[in-house]
């Protein structure tokens, strides 16, 4: 796309399409969204009832806001609201809530909202799968990651002992609203890890777009009333390359796994972290496709300044590129990340699925990588 086609565009209201069959579901991306919940929401409801989770945080905010749009449409609104926070994502808080969808007597008909990040969104989601057997919901993300990823696509879940997401279901949303008004009251290193996974769709599979983040991605995260076009482009765009993988391989079982690309990596070194604030999920995707296009590079695969090029943005609008030292267990070695490694849950009769590039853009997945280069990679990155 031209930069003027792509600057009209950032103009214009924007809905994306999940082409899902009888499942199919719009993403609305634009300003004033919750303001317009009632009207947008009610093509989708049985009934003239939602009840939303939403957490701690959000709450205070937008709650309010959204149930007084709901009220205006005639459209009765019931809420619970869980602690924010990755911690919520347990089978404890799963219970709480659906203790209380059935205790406001929610029906097979009501409309399940989850209000919130990410992991509102994937809590809210699996609570909705198996609430009497599986009941509508609609995602209402208020976080960038949320906004280009985790309301897109299904994937809902929780974490356990073992590890993240390894409990959940694949529950389509009925409809996303992504206002954009609301990542003003975002902490900008919440931004930045959402950044991470919008660069992401350009380094997996659209070199163009990457080329208009290195121009245009500064002004997206500059924050004021400058950046809501810039950062519309950045979601509508992000949906639309979601939505066409999804679309093409709902259950994951071949393209989708690209959506991966840095994760192995960064889930390795999140699991090493400890889940707690001191590495977030996107901070730990960009250094992880940091770490997946060095290793594209010594697997003589992928042009070493490709690469450069992907430090040189992210380190030039805020994200590290290098993986944390050290962790809670001390020094982090290169064992400690394979180890993690090993437990993904993408493992492929015992070998690890990998997302490399042949250059910006190019991604796709591998099973053989030899042990050397990767051990030489993260040795390589842990160094610094
Ligand atoms: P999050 O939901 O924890 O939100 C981050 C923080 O921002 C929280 O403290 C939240 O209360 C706060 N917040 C949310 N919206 C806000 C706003 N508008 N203003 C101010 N504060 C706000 O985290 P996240 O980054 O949105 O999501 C991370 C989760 O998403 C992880 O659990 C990850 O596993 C999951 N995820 C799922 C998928 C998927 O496909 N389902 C994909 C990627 C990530
Ligand atoms: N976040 C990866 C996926 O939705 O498949």
């Amino acid at each position: 796309m031209t930069p003027e086609a792509a600057l009209r565009r950032v103009e214009s209201p924007a809905a994306v399409k999940v082409a899902l069959g009888n499942r199919s579901y719009d993403i609305h991306v634009g300003r004033g969204l919750l303001q317009r919940a009632g009207e947008l929401c009610a093509p989708v409801l049985k009934q003239k009832r939602v009840f939303i989770v939403t957490d701690s945080t959000v709450a205070p905010l937008y709650l309010a806001a959204f149930e007084s749009s709901l009220r205006t449409s005639g459209i009765r609104a019931d809420h619970v609201i869980v602690p924010a926070g990755e911690a919520s994502k347990t089978f404890d808080e799963l219970a709480r809530v659906l203790d209380a969808m059935l205790a406001a007597k929610c029906e097979r008909g009501t409309m399940i909202v989850a209000l919130g990040g990410g992991v509102v969104g994937d809590l809210t989601g699996f609570a909705a799968s198996v609430l009497l057997r599986g009941v509508d919901f609609i995602q209402v993300p208020t976080t960038l990651l949320s906004q280009v990823d985790s309301s897109v696509g299904g994937k809902t879940g929780i974490n356990t002992a073992a590890g993240k997401n390894l409990v959940g279901a694949f529950h389509q949303p009925r409809l996303v609203l992504a206002d954009t008004d609301v990542l003003s009251t975002l902490p900008r290193r919440e931004l930045l890890a959402g950044y991470a996974e919008v660069a992401k769709y350009g380094l997996l599979g659209d070199a163009a777009f990457w080329a208009w983040l290195e121009t245009n991605g500064a002004a997206a995260l500059s924050g004021g009333d400058n950046a809501h076009g810039f950062l519309r482009h950045c979601i509508v765009t992000s949906c639309e390359a979601k939505a066409r993988i999804v679309a093409a391989d709902e259950k994951e079982s071949g393209e989708r796994a690209l959506l991966n690309l840095g994760h192995t990596f960064g889930h390795a070194l999140e699991a090493e972290m400890g889940y707690g604030g001191e590495l977030l999920h996107g901070e730990a995707v960009a250094i992880g496709m940091a770490m997946a296009f060095d290793l594209s590079t010594r697997l003589g695969l992928c042009p070493a300044s490709d690469g450069a090029r992907l430090r040189a943005h992210f380190e030039a609008v805020g994200l590290r590129t290098a993986p944390p030292r050290t962790g809670p267990r001390g020094a982090i070695t290169p064992a400690m990340l394979v180890a993690h490694m090993a437990q993904d849950k993408k493992m492929k009769d015992g070998a690890l699925t990998f997302v490399l590039a042949r250059g910006i853009g190019k991604a796709f997945l591998t099973h053989d990588v030899p042990a050397a280069v990767l051990e030489q990679t993260l040795a390589a990155a842990l160094k610094g």
